[in-house]
């Protein structure tokens, strides 16, 4: 705790230089010790920024009295030690995270007023994390296993999420199955493997109950849960959305995401090898291109369709295991999403 800690926002303060006599150690009046920042040393803060002199000593009724409450800076101490761990998410905890930005190539201002939207040219900054979904945190990067692919956009009216995965489809129709489709996907409860892959007994129980998630089985068994690098993933926003333009008329939307590299996968031999010989393969490889100068790039597309002609189609548009074929709605490309800055906190940024 010897800067300055970061505020509830991301304004950083600056540490606040104190001018003592010396640096060193000091009696006080009770014999306890006090610490002394000296000379251009910045002071040891609360996580306010209000510089103290002592975090080793609770303040207490008497000597020996029972600790007292109103000492912020021990519960401010205690609480932030309380908090060093959170729970691990129960679906993609392992995942890698980048900054970078989002540029609009194509205005959408027929269809909304969202500006991040609306604004062609303007680089919005964004956050992408990209996750396997069955593994711990500290799992392998190379499972079979659908990947997320979860976007922020930080915009000038506020964060937008775009959550997806790199399958256009999904496992249910209701999300009241969630739990027991991640149950089933989950290590057995007996053994506590497999720690990250889905292909095990009680997946294919839970499949073979469930006739819906044959459309996204058919997906997570192709070469696409196998990528080459997450450089080389395409993802979906999955869900239609609906966009209102100025005149309040509606307008569906499904999101994709392209990538510049092409979407490329790993044959199962090379991806046992690669897992047994690099378990961070992906982090690292992500990690290095952008270290690198090789900012991965995106194109974002859009499916835009009527009502109207979602009436017409010979399925439902809202229900997540159909997905709307390209032939009937084609793709239109509105902008581009380049990432090129790893964070400087793994945890802090990336979880
Ligand atoms: C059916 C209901 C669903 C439920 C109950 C559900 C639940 C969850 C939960 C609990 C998390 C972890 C959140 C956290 O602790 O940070 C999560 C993360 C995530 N989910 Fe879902 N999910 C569902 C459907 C979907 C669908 C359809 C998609 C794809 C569009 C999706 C994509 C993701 C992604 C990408 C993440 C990781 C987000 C990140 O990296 O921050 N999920 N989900």
């Amino acid at each position: 705790m010897s800067k300055a800690k970061t505020t509830g926002n991301s304004e950083k303060r600056k540490p606040e230089k104190v001018s003592t006599p010396a640096r060193g150690t000091h009696r006080a009046a009770g014999g306890e010790l006090h610490q002394v920042a000296g000379g251009e040393h910045p002071a040891l803060t609360t996580n306010q920024g209000l510089a103290l002199s002592d975090n080793q000593n609770s303040l207490r009724s008497n000597p020996r009295g029972p600790t007292l409450l109103e000492d912020f800076i021990l519960r401010e101490k205690i609480t932030h030690f309380d908090h060093e761990r959170i729970p691990e998410r129960i679906v993609h905890a392992r995942a890698t995270g980048v900054h970078g930005f989002f540029e609009l190539t194509a205005s959408l201002k027929k269809y909304t007023t969202a500006r991040i939207l609306t604004e062609v040219g303007e680089k919005t900054p964004v956050f992408t994390r990209i996750s396997t979904v069955a593994g711990g945190a500290g799992s392998v990067d190379t499972p079979r296993d659908v990947r997320g692919f979860a976007v922020k956009f930080y915009t000038k009216e506020g964060n937008w999420d775009l959550v997806g995965n790199n399958i256009p489809v999904f496992f249910i129709q209701d999300a009241i199955k969630f739990p027991d489709l991640i149950h089933a996907v989950k290590m057995e409860p007996d053994r506590g493997f497999p720690q990250s892959a889905t292909a095990h007994d009680t997946f294919w129980d839970f499949i073979s109950l469930t006739p819906e998630s044959m459309h996204m089985v058919m997906w997570i068994m192709s070469d696409r849960t196998l990528p080459r690098s997450l450089r080389m993933i395409e993802a979906f926003g999955v869900h239609s959305f609906r966009l209102i333009n100025a005149a309040g008329e509606s307008t569906f939307v499904k999101f994709h995401w392209r990538p510049k590299l092409g979407l490329q996968s790993t044959i199962w031999d090379e991806t046992v090898k690669i897992s047994g010989a690099d378990q961070d393969f992906h982090r690292r490889d992500m990690f290095d291109a952008i270290a690198a100068g090789n900012f991965p790039e995106w194109e974002f597309a859009v499916q835009l369709f009527t009502q109207e002609q979602a009436d017409s189609f010979p399925f439902d548009h809202l229900d997540a295991t159909k997905l709307i074929p390209e032939e009937m709605v084609p793709l239109k490309v509105i902008g581009r999403m380049v990432l090129d800055r790893w964070p400087n906190n793994f945890f802090a940024e990336t979880e």
